[in-house]
């Protein structure tokens, strides 16, 4: 996998630049930690396209920064409810929810001059990446999937379709982010279409396999508490599908993104090792 050593001194190095306070501090002890899923996406593709890496940290990072709000938000007691995330306190339980709700903001509303005042990038990719990361954190993105989601706790009667529904809004969009990031960086946005429906299947696989793992494994192996979707009653995949039908579900979603993948004409190496690493978790 990926060394991401770089990437984190970089991080280290913007969060000793924030002005102290008890946000930044809760802005350090939120980005500590996670698999930076959306962090090696965005790298891969710059890696398969022979791009230096260092390139993609701001949209990398300001990515991240946009996932950790929605997870700080998504913890609280007006939304999941999970004390636990990464392994240790959510942010509202070590920080009290006042402050998390003001990190929520502040890892948002700092993620765009991240971007913004990035030398790398031209003015032209900065444009799109910044728009491009509204557009799929937005109201019509992630925050659109999880009014999907809150609008379907308690409906048993919720189908395939609509589980895929609201992933393909509250994980799909930020897949989407940084793919695009990556698209833009390396300028290869005659191959859009590529890159959409990537963020789109990964979504809807990784997702199917979140709502699996809330099952199937434990809060000490996912660093979040088990069994949360069931006491919230989430329209989940495991509401719909067996244990058994579900695994073999997304092992053959994973499966189809990878031939996606290497139908594809760049350096393929990276991403598949990624997509493998997140199918057999
Ligand atoms: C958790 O995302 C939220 C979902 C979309 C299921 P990750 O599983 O990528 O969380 P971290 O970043 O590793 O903590
Ligand atoms: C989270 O979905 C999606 C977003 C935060 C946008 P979940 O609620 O399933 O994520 P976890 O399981 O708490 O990480
Ligand atoms: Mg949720
Ligand atoms: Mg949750
Ligand atoms: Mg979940």
């Amino acid at each position: 996998m990926m060394d991401l050593k770089k990437f984190e001194r970089y991080k280290d190095d913007f969060l000793k630049n924030l002005k102290p306070s008890k946000v930044s501090e809760a802005m350090a002890y939120v980005l500590d930690g996670g698999q930076r899923i959306r962090t090696r996406l965005l790298l891969s593709i710059l890696e398969g396209h022979g791009i230096p890496v260092e390139r993609g940290f701001s949209c990398a990072l300001a990515l991240e920064m946009i996932h950790a709000y929605s997870l700080i938000h998504d913890d609280l007691p007006c939304m999941d409810d999970d004390d636990m995330r990464r392994g240790k306190a959510s942010c509202h339980i070590a920080f009290g929810e006042a402050i998390a709700v003001l990190t929520g903001d502040a890892l948002l509303t700092d993620s765009f001059s991240l971007i913004a005042k990035d030398s790398y990038l031209n003015d032209h990719q900065k444009l799109m990446i910044i728009r491009t990361y509204s557009e799929e954190a937005g109201s019509a993105g992630m925050v659109y999937g999880q009014v999907l989601d809150l609008a379907n706790e308690e409906n048993d009667g919720a189908s395939y379709d609509d589980v895929l529904n609201i992933a393909r809004f509250k994980t799909g969009c930020l897949f989407k982010a940084a793919a695009k990031a990556a698209m833009y960086i390396a300028n290869d946005e005659e191959n859009e279409s590529f890159y959409n429906r990537l963020a789109e299947e990964l979504g809807e696989a990784f997702q199917m396999q979140d709502d699996l793992f809330d099952i199937i494994k434990s809060s000490a192996e996912m660093g979040k508490p088990n069994g949360s979707d069931i006491r919230e009653h989430k329209a989940t995949a495991m509401k719909i599908m067996n244990e058994k039908a579900l695994k073999d579900d997304v092992e053959s979603r994973f499966m189809a993104i990878i031939d996606m993948i290497r139908k594809e004409k760049f350096d393929q190496k990276a991403l598949i090792e990624l997509i493998t690493w997140v199918k057999d978790r």
